[in-house]
């Protein structure tokens, strides 16, 4: 709309000023045409007049001449005459002629000197007027000189009145162009290119067009129709051959998982039912940026993962809106299709209080359940008041997906997280016949240290309501197997990895999850964007060092930023000649910034770049930049291809997909990466140098031995993992776990 207006106004533009060209020039006519029009009555009044007065112009006496005078007063435009003598005196004057016109005897005197006749057009108290003198004589001489005085008002009254006319009439042609523009581009242009955009993103995007309803039908436009038409053709044929394809692969298993292999996957195995997926973190938050309205996607392991799941196969995420705009853009039924600019599936937010959110979110799921899974000596704090808001808000996610699920026929809920423990029983106790998987995204403890919590045997209980629980790790299945034996009563089977509960099994599995690389890199550029995008990085935070190390997480004290950050000193104490050789990037998403403990973190973390940066800056170089702020997954990939080395150096983690992202982002082959032995990832990548992140020295000598290692060695560990990446991709993941799902029954 904004074009369309921007398009009249200059429309609007062009015509004014061609409105206004043309008017000038006409005044400037009209006005020339009417003054000669005057000069050439009065001249003729004049000689007439003349004619009476010059005969024994010396014998009349004043009263005879006046009496002449007298007789032309009253005539239209006409404002007087005067007769003067040769000495410029006045003899004779109309009684209507202003006095300081006839007192001007400069026209007249004028006409006396040079013996002929003389005009000009004069301002007298702003009426304009036409003075024109004669010269009356004799045979002989000059006897004096009779003056004409004409109204010359009506002449700009004239043109002011064409002005008008010309403005009028500008404004109704300027009202009535408009319109037509308008409606023109609005509706004869704009909408139908709208609809043909429209039209091929459907296609591209796989959806049903109805084609021919949508496109014009205006003649001008139907070549590009044709055209587009064909277009559109073409990739729907080449769709159905990917998919035919697709399917015919799915069954070998050496073929990669793609998102369209997954689709057809899905498709065979789960003959039509839909998929709900259930997080507290959702995969879009809009937020208000003044009178905007924009998202971003948020720094979530969880999310990485999903999402790509979600836009190959469709379906419902039901999650938590939390974005400040998020209710602004849903439709009555809380929901939006996503993503926003390619919507692929559809999001249902599910709103909660501040006070619920202070309880279930940071309470009970951050500053209880998040330290106690994650072994990271920040001790998990228990209160009851959070206890309830997490029983409530699992409460109210239930409500929401049984309001969804109402009428739909076996759905297949897939629940995420910590956040939501209690949701499995509390859904499958309505719909048994819903098949339930709760996928825990995060490491599971050994049962001595879960045994601290004082309501272990509710959250267990609640997770054992799903068909199928997974974990990153057979480590971690064996830790919630030990945990359940010794916890509740219940039957477990080592062999089957199953746990039998008031007659219900649930299966116990470990399903590694990944990120969506199938082929080619991920966020591919080619050379010339990649060097780009280097003198970029460097010139904003002025660096000049040979080599780059990289880390990037959230801010949050389980990742081991401060032990990175040791190891980093460690090695430039030790090996002095990388100072000044060696930038250390650290990208740090801020995180759950209202509990204290990551409010004293991010403080830590801050203070500790400071301190290390003191002790060794030289000139314009530091060893650490800290870039504390929300990073979009195309600028973390920008700094992973620049890296020399990416430290993934968690103290306990789940899996940690930036390890893998690093590996996606290197089809160069380069870079090196380092990973804790207590991040799930160290258990798949093998070829990575694998280190304790509380062994300040080890990981030193792990930075040193990356910067040096050859190149050829660097791509063989690079391959390695990019294959290990590819053959077990997100798409697999799900696939494997939709499987398994759906075969338990
Ligand atoms: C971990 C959790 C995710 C969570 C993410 C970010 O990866 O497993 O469920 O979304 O951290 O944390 P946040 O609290 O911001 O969602």
């Amino acid at each position: 709309m904004k074009q369309i207006v921007a398009a009249v106004f200059l429309i609007l533009v062009i015509i004014s000023l061609i409105v206004v060209a043309f008017t000038i020039r006409q005044v400037d006519v009209e006005q020339k045409s009417l003054k000669i029009d005057l000069q050439y009555r009065t001249t003729l009044l004049a000689e007439t007049l003349k004619e009476s007065i010059e005969p024994n112009f010396l014998s009349k006496t004043g009263t005879s001449l006046q009496k002449i005078v007298d007789k032309f007063e009253n005539k239209e435009r006409f404002a007087g005459l005067a007769i003067y003598n040769n000495k410029g005196n006045i003899i004779a004057v109309s009684s209507s002629l202003p006095k300081d016109v006839s007192k001007t005897q400069t026209i007249a005197a004028h006409a006396m000197d040079e013996d002929k006749a003389n005009g000009d057009f004069v301002k007298y108290q702003d009426k304009r007027m036409y003075l024109f003198a004669v010269p009356l004589r004799d045979k002989e001489s000059v006897l004096g000189a009779l003056m004409l005085v004409q109204n010359a008002d009506y002449i700009d009254d004239k043109l002011i009145e064409i002005w008008r006319n010309n403005l009028v009439r500008l404004f109704v042609q300027a009202l009535l162009l408009s319109i037509a523009t308008l409606i023109i581009m609005r509706w004869i242009i704009f909408q139908p290119i709208v609809n043909i955009v429209d039209s091929i993103k459907m296609t591209r995007t796989g959806r049903i067009d109805d084609t021919p309803k949508r496109f014009p039908k205006y003649l001008f436009f139907q070549p590009l129709v044709n055209e587009v038409a064909k277009i559109n053709r073409s990739l729907l044929e080449a769709r159905l051959v990917a998919s035919e394809e697709a399917r015919l692969r799915l069954e070998k298993t050496d073929s990669p998982w793609t998102a369209e292999r997954l689709k057809e996957y899905i498709k065979e195995i789960l003959k039509g039912r839909s998929i709900y997926v259930i997080s507290n973190r959702e995969p879009y938050i809009h937020t208000k940026d003044g009178n905007k309205v924009k998202y971003f996607v948020p720094a979530s392991g969880m999310v990485t993962a999903i999402e790509p799941i979600m836009e190959a196969c469709g379906g419902m995420w039901i999650a938590h809106g939390s974005g400040d705009a998020d209710k602004l853009v849903v439709d009555t039924n809380d929901r939006i299709q996503v993503p926003p600019d390619e919507p692929k599936y559809t999001l249902r937010r599910v709103w909660i209080t501040p006070e619920e959110e202070k309880g279930y979110y940071y309470g009970f799921s951050n500053e209880g359940l998040w330290p106690l899974c994650h072994i990271a000596h920040t001790r998990p704090v228990f209160r009851k008041e959070d206890w309830y808001e997490y029983e409530k808000v699992n409460g109210k996610f239930a409500k929401t997906v049984l309001g969804e699920i109402k009428n739909v026929h076996r759905p297949l809920i897939f629940i995420q997280d910590y956040h939501f423990a209690l949701l499995p029983r509390m859904i499958k106790a309505s719909r048994p016949d819903a098949d339930i998987g709760i996928f825990w995204h995060i490491p599971w403890p050994n049962p001595e240290a879960f045994s601290i919590c004082p309501w272990r045997k509710e959250i267990l209980d609640g997770i054992l309501g799903s068909d199928l629980i997974g974990f990153h790790t057979q480590y971690h299945c064996n830790n919630f197997m030990d945990t359940v034996g010794k916890e509740l009563e219940s039957l477990i089977s080592w062999e089957q990895f199953a746990i039998t509960k008031g007659g219900h099994v649930s299966y116990v599995k470990p399903f590694p999850i990944s990120i969506a690389f199938s082929n080619g890199s991920m966020y591919k550029v080619d050379e010339k964007t990649r060097k780009h995008e280097e003198t970029v990085i460097r010139k904003k935070h002025d660096i000049k060092t040979k080599y780059i190390g990289l880390g990037v997480d959230r801010l949050d004290y389980t990742k081991g930023i401060l032990e990175r950050f040791k190891a980093v000193e460690m090695f430039l104490e030790t090996y002095p000649f990388y100072k000044n050789q060696f930038t250390f990037v650290q990208i740090a998403a801020p995180s759950r910034s209202d509990i204290i403990r990551y409010q004293e973190f991010a403080k830590e973390v801050e203070e500790e770049v400071e301190r290390i940066n003191d002790k060794f800056k030289i000139k314009d170089w530091k060893p650490i930049i800290l870039l504390k702020r929300h990073h979009s997954h195309e600028e973390i990939y920008s700094y992973y291809r620049l890296a020399n080395v990416c430290l993934v150096t968690s103290l306990h983690d789940g899996m940690n997909l930036v390890a893998k992202e690093f590996v996606s982002a290197r089809d160069d082959g380069k870079g090196v990466l380092i990973v804790s032995q207590f991040a799930g990832v160290s258990r798949e990548l093998r070829d990575a140098i694998i280190v304790n992140p509380y062994n300040a020295e080890q990981v030193a000598e792990a930075i040193k031995k990356s910067l040096e290692m050859p190149q050829s060695e660097q791509k063989r560990q690079m391959k390695k993992m990019d294959q290990t990446i590819k053959s077990y991709n997100i798409y697999r993941w799900s696939a494997e776990i939709l499987k398994t799902m759906v075969s338990f029954v």
